[in-house]
């Protein structure tokens, strides 16, 4: 049994495979080799810069204040260690599938599915987050020009009851909130975000039509977003010199590092997306140089537009102010009555919320599609449509998958689940660098340097437990009434302590490694709730597996047809 969870796919064969599904591998047809390294920097830029700079840094700087641009270099650097092992994975498995391919090739079929389990957390489950939050902006644009739909259109059943149950609590006045407001029908209360709703079925049918459409859109979104936050850094660097307004980043760090760290799910949500682009790897002209290239070229220019905001944000106006507000850059801008530059912020947060969500809508079926070729899921997954060139039917699934909980739903779980499932998929790809067969020297594409981490690594984790000992010693001392989140930081250590000897023996590579521990350590900031709904996600995935996958694997009939033979 354990040998069967843990059987893995050759390199070779999954080259193979791919060429063969590029020509007729299940009666289809080849995806178009459109993409070059200009697009796929767009694309990543398109995947990352959305709902996470227009609405969850405000919760991020009114924890951290102005000193949150540390949490922007700190998780720029995890993902940069992360983009490093993709670049490698990507030019070493130039396949549709991203971390999950990448997995079946060195940690075997059980973890690749449990992977491609966890990334619709990233990409379907991330998409609901930012329909909500394009629904939020795209509401205030109504709202400028006269167009007022009700509430009870435009807001999710969960969260109307949720700002109902709370205002409940605190003994506030509910009569105007929409849970009271909105139509009965059946004796249920009709309240839905109608224009989340919509905005995911027709990104749905673009991603349906074809990845040059979806090229040439997020192209164009991509441009518009990055000259509309030139111009707000322009204005806010102007505003901020002129008004002698630079008083308000002092404190740099009010609630020091702990305040920081509070922002961890919402500064990484902000991130997500660089490594999407690894889904369209066999619709590169030349995957083995542009990927790498165009993954490492998009975080640069996301993380320097992030501490650009950032420090323009907290330095218009007080981080204090930025309490619960869900439209941080507006808001900016209202305060200081440039109201007009608050409309361009909300139209720019649309486009920009627009384009994540066609990249992560593109990426989706993509992995589908690669899993069902390897047979964990039903064959239509890899069926791709002969007149639009894309993967027809999983496109569709992934549009009801996003597009009916945005009726419904509240956001803030799904940021963290978003945010939890990302980074184990990113802690998979790093450590499963390790694991990839040594690459012979001069073989073109992109090449992870090498340093040895025997020494650095167990320095740096002495380092870490000197200077959190605190934190440490009363987790421990407290463990019975420790929350679960202390118990998650106790985990974090003794991994960080069994890698570090690991790496002494085993003379790891310095990059992979750094990813992994940097990876988990955000991972055990997000709150301990969501980790309780992650494990029940990825329960259930394992469930799926064991059930259906596990048999149907093309790997296993190839077993049991050799086993015959
Ligand atoms: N990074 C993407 C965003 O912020 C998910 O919208």
């Amino acid at each position: 049994m354990a040998r069967s969870l843990f059987r893995k796919k050759s390199l070779e064969q999954l080259q193979h495979d791919a060429a063969l599904g590029l020509n007729d591998a299940h009666g289809t047809t080849a995806l178009p080799k459109v993409l070059r390294v200009k697009d796929l920097t767009f694309m990543g830029v398109a995947a990352v810069i959305g709902a996470g700079i227009f609405s969850t840094i405000g919760t991020a700087a009114f924890n951290g204040g102005p000193g949150v641009i540390f949490l922007f270099l700190i998780t720029a650097v995890t993902c940069g260690f992360t983009a490093l092992c993709y670049a490698e994975f990507a030019s070493r498995v130039p396949v549709a599938g991203s971390a999950y391919t990448y997995s079946y090739v060195t940690f075997g079929e059980v973890v690749a599915w449990i992977i491609g389990w966890a990334l619709i957390l990233e990409y379907a489950i991330g998409n609901i987050v930012v329909a909500i939050s394009w629904s939020a902006y795209f509401n205030n644009i109504l709202k400028a020009i006269n167009i007022n739909l009700p509430d009870w259109l435009t807001t999710g059943y969960q969260t109307a009851k949720m700002n109902y149950d709370a205002a409940i609590e605190a003994g506030k006045p509910v009569s105007d909130l929409v849970y009271n407001t909105a139509p009965t029908f059946a004796g249920f209360r009709f309240i839905v975000n109608l224009p989340a709703f919509i905005i995911v079925g027709l990104i749905t049918i673009l991603a349906y039509i074809g990845i040059n459409e979806s090229k040439k859109s997020a192209n164009f979104m991509v441009g518009l977003k990055i000259v509309v936050l030139a111009f707000i850094a322009v204005i806010g660097f102007w505003f901020i010199f002129s008004n002698g307004t630079t008083s308000n980043w002092s404190p740099f760090l009010p609630n020091g590092m702990t305040g920081v760290l509070k922002g961890v799910s919402s500064v990484f949500f902000a991130y997500i997306g660089f490594d999407a682009i690894s889904t369209t790897a066999e619709e590169c002209a030349n995957p083995q140089r542009d990927l790498p290239r165009g993954m490492i070229y998009s975080l640069i220019l996301c993380t320097i537009i992030y501490v650009i905001i950032t420090l323009v944000i907290t330095g218009m106006v007080h981080y204090s102010e930025f309490e619960g507000k869900a439209d941080p850059l507006a808001y900016v801008f209202d305060r200081i009555n440039m109201h007009k530059i608050g409309f361009v912020i909300s139209v720019s947060a649309v486009i920009a919320s627009t384009s994540v969500m066609l990249v992560f809508q593109i990426g989706q079926p993509r992995i589908w599609m690669s899993m069902s070729r390897d047979g964990l899921l039903p064959k239509p997954f890899s069926r791709v449509s002969k007149r639009f060139k894309t993967p027809g039917f999983a496109t569709i699934i992934t549009g009801f998958l996003v597009g009916i909980p945005v009726l419904f739903i509240d956001d803030k779980l799904m940021t963290d689940l978003t945010s939890i499932g990302t980074l184990f998929a990113f802690v998979l790809v790093c450590g499963g660098v390790l694991y990839l067969p040594h690459k012979p020297k001069g073989g073109g594409g992109f090449r992870l340097p090498y340093i040895n981490g025997k020494f650095i690594i167990p320095v740096l984790t002495v380092l870490f437990v000197i200077l959190f000992r605190d934190r440490l010693q009363n987790a421990f001392s407290n463990m019975q009434s420790e929350g679960y989140q202390e118990i998650l930081f106790i985990v974090f250590v003794a991994a960080a302590i069994i890698i570090s000897i690991l790496t002494f023996i085993r003379n790891y590579s310095l990059i992979p490694i750094l990813g992994v521990l940097f990876c988990l350590y955000l991972m055990i900031e997000i709150p301990a709730k969501s980790w309780m709904v992650f494990f029940g996600w990825m329960g259930l995935g394992l469930l799926i597996y064991l059930m259906y996958g596990r048999r149907s694997s093309k790997l296993a009939q190839a077993a049991t047809a050799a086993a015959r033979a």
